[in-house]
Parts: structure tokens; C-alpha cells; sequence
């Protein structure tokens, strides 16, 4: 470890035991000797020049007598992993992902092809965006068409973390995933034969699944492609290199909304790996949310409609907010158009209380730092509301 201290420097009058200038100098010593001040490899940059009175002439210190100094600095100056560990947060950093490079592009190519739907139109991308933060941000989405579904389109960033898919959670994983849209009359409205149908003719699809896949391309290696390739967009932020010890990672302000979120209560719900996806709860446990909204759908029976049990009326997958500023708007029924909106219903019919402007917008300062670094740098920010 390098050795950081003060130097000082006399420059000396005609009598040799007096110094007459006194230069401090701020002295990084990367290879110190045992001798005095001196330093075989280092860096000296001067801090101070001070006249000293005649009468007052110190005696020249040995370097070692700087010692507490050095030791001071030096802890300073040692890299910040020394004390860098992952803090003890209700919220995880992202783990860091690897999957076959094969198998992701050929997902990803799958995930953008419109054969996959019965007239060619629409693909997973058309509802999932990627450079719109994996959504389509409409009220709900539109398919094959332009016929509407009941509900407001999730991200597919990070749903490989969500402890099931869809806002009832009927899909234990994202194989099973992929069944739904495929199928779905008001989405792709086709089914995996037919897709294969159409992608057998086009002989790059062959050979890539061939390649990859001892069985070749079936519906099985098409969601396993499609899946592994969701699985590899997770979006680190900022806020997990904050959860990684980097303390300067987020603003003062963001660190601040943080601790809103926790003392508001919304880390209940909201925690974990992906800041949510991994538990249901009830829309509306402080309020009658549906009630103030009015014109209830089957949709909004939410996990009621996978187990028919009457205690699962009206509750949900609580949505992870990774990403959550670029993805309006929101709820399973897109009925809350900004952020603004959407913390401030959370406040009111999760937690039961009304939240001062400047606490909300604090925290969604807080949710603006969970925005993935790359997401930040390569996505249209053209109708995402502020
Ligand atoms: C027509 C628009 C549309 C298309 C096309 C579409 N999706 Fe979706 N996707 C949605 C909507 C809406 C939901 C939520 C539906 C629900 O929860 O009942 C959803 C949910 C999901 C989820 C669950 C995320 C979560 O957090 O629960 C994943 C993953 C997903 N879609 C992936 C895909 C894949 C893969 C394809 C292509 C095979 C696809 N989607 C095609 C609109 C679409
Ligand atoms: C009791 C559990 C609970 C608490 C507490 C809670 N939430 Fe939620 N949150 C949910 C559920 C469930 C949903 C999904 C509701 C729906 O659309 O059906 C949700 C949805 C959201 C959404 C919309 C996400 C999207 O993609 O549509 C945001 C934003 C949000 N919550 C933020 C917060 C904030 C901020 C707090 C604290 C003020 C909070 N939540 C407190 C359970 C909770």
C-alpha cells in the first residue's frame, strides 16, 4: 500500500540549522525508504508555503514522526473495497447473469418475429419494447387486429426474477409463459404447430435450432430459446451498486427516498432482488380501490380467477419497480398515468395515508435510480411521462 504524508521542505538562510521558508507538500509515497523523507517512487504535490519568523525557527521533524498522519491518510487512500461489502438491505443487488450466447440470440430473434402471431403482425417486442423499457405504454395492450386484452402490459426486463409471471401469477415460469400470448385470441391468436409451420420454411431457424437443440425446433426449444433470452435482460442500476457498497452511487436525495420507502412501509411489499415479483397481496388492503374506480372487470378479480378461492379476490403479483419511470402507466389496469399518481394511490389504498407531495416525489427519486445504467443510455424517452 502506497504511504501518504506531509512533507516539509526548509529552505534554508546562510546559518544551516535555520530554516527561513517552510514548504508543506503533500507527498504520496508508492516505494518509502527508511531514510528521512525520502521516497524512491512517488508523487509530491506542494500544499503550503509559509515564512517562518526568525526567532521561531522549528527543528526539522523526522518523517516518522508523522506517523498518525500517514496512517490516517493512508486508511483514507486504500481502495474502497477495504470496506465495500453488500449491506444488509431488504432489497438485493441483481446477480450477475450468464446464459448460452446461442440460445440467447436465438431467442431474442424469436421474441421479435411476427410469425409467431396468426397474420404475421405482431410479435413479443410489439407489446414488450425493449427500447421502451420492455412495454408498449398503452392502458392495455393491443393484438392481432388491434383487438384490446384487459390488461396493462408488464415489463419482460428482470421477469426471469418474479416468483411467477402474469399480475395473477397463473404461469410458474416463463416457458409456461409464452403459451398465453401465443395463444391468446386478443394477442398473437395462433399456437406453437402453426408457428413452427411457417419458421420450419426458413432454413436459418432450422439450423440454428439443429445447432443448438438435440431435438431440434419444437414448442419446448422455442419457449426454452424465448425464456433464456428473457432471462438474460436484467438491468443493473445504480441503486445496486449503491447495494454493493458503493456508497456515492446514488444522490443524497435518492438515498433519502430510500429510506422513505422503507418508512413509509412500501418495502413490505415492494423488496427483494427485484424490488417486488415475489409475492401476492391484496389491491386495496387500506381502501376500496376498486370500489372509487368503478366499472369492475373479471381482470381485476386478479389471483381469483387461477384458484377460484374467494379470499384471492382482488389481489395481485406485487410488480417489481426496476425500471418502473419507464414504463407508464400503471397498474394491471393502466388506470394511473404518471408515477406521481400511481405512489400517491399506493399511499392511499395499500398503506392507508396520504403522502405530502415533496415525500413523493423524494421517493420517486428513489425509483428513478432502480432505472437500468444501459436502459438509461439507450431508451426513447419520447411518451414516457416524468
Ligand atoms: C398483445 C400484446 C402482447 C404480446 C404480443 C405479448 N405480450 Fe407479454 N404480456 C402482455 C400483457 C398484457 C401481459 C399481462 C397479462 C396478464 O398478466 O394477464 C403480459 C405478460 C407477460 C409476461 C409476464 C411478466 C410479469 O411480470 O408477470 C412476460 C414474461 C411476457 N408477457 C412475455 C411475452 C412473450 C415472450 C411474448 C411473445 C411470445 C409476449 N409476451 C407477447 C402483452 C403482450
Ligand atoms: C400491501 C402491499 C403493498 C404496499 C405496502 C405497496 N405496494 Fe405498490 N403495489 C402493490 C401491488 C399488489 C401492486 C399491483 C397493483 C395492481 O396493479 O393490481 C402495486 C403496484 C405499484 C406500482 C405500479 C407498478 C406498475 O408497474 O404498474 C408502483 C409504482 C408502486 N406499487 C409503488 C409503491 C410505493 C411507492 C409504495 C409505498 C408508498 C407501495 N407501492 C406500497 C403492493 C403494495
Amino acid at each position: 500500500m502506497p504511504i501518504i504524508g506531509i512533507h516539509q521542505e526548509c529552505e534554508r538562510t546562510g546559518d544551516s540549522s535555520k530554516c527561513h521558508v517552510m514548504y508543506y507538500e503533500l507527498m504520496l509515497c508508492v516505494i518509502p525508504t527508511l531514510e528521512q523523507t525520502t521516497c524512491l517512487g512517488g508523487l509530491i504535490l506542494p500544499v503550503k508555503r509559509e515564512v517562518i519568523p526568525a526567532h521561531n525557527n522549528p527543528k526539522r521533524r523526522p518523517w516518522w514522526a508523522w506517523w498518525p498522519l500517514l496512517l490516517g491518510l493512508g486508511l483514507l487512500a486504500s481502495p474502497p473495497r477495504l470496506y465495500a461489502a453488500d449491506l444488509n438491505e431488504p432489497i438485493k443487488p441483481l446477480p450477475e447473469v450468464s446464459y448460452d450466447p446461442g440460445k440467447v440470440a436465438l431467442g431474442k430473434r424469436l421474441f421479435h418475429e411476427p410469425r409467431l402471431s396468426r397474420d404475421n403482425t405482431i410479435a413479443c417486442a410489439s407489446c414488450h419494447a425493449l427500447d421502451q423499457g420492455g412495454v408498449d405504454r398503452l392502458r392495455v395492450s393491443k393484438g392481432v387486429g388491434g383487438a384490446e386484452g384487459g390488461m396493462n402490459a408488464p415489463t419482460v426486463f428482470n421477469s426471469g426474477l418474479n416468483f411467477r409471471q402474469f399480475w395473477d401469477g397463473r404461469a410458474g415460469s416463463l416457458e409456461e409463459q409464452a403459451d398465453g400470448p401465443v395463444h391468446a385470441a386478443p394477442e398473437m391468436a395462433s399456437s406453437w404447430p402453426e408457428a413452427m409451420t411457417k419458421l420450419k420454411q426458413d432454413p436459418e431457424y432450422q439450423r440454428a435450432f439443429t445447432a443448438l437443440y438435440p431435438t431440434g425446433m419444437t414448442p419446448q426449444t422455442m419457449k426454452d430459446a424465448i425464456a433464456t433470452y428473457e432471462r438474460s435482460l436484467v438491468t443493473p442500476s445504480r441503486f445496486d451498486k449503491y447495494l454493493r457498497g458503493e456508497a456515492t452511487a446514488i444522490t443524497a436525495e435518492e438515498k433519502q427516498g430510500y429510506e422513505l420507502f422503507k418508512s413509509y412501509g412500501c418495502i413490505a411489499c415492494h423488496q427483494g432482488t427485484n424490488v417486488g415479483g415475489n409475492m401476492f397481496q391484496y389491491f386495496g388492503v387500506m381502501g376500496n380501490y376498486f370500489q372509487d374506480r368503478g366499472n369492475i372487470t373479471e381482470a381485476d378479480y386478479g389471483r381469483y380467477n387461477v384458484t377460484k378461492k374467494e379470499q384471492d379476490r382482488f389481489m395481485f403479483k406485487v410488480p417489481s419497480l426496476r425500471n418502473v419511470a419507464l414504463t407508464p402507466p400503471y397498474f394491471h389496469d393502466g388506470a394511473a398515468k404518471t408515477l406521481e399518481e400511481a405512489v400517491a394511490v399506493m399511499a392511499k389504498y395499500q398503506l392507508g395515508r396520504t403522502m405530502p407531495e415533496q415525500d413523493r416525489s423524494v421517493i420517486i427519486q428513489f425509483l428513478r435510480s432502480l432505472t437500468g445504467e444501459q436502459l438509461e443510455a439507450t431508451t426513447s424517452n419520447k411518451s414516457a411521462h416524468k
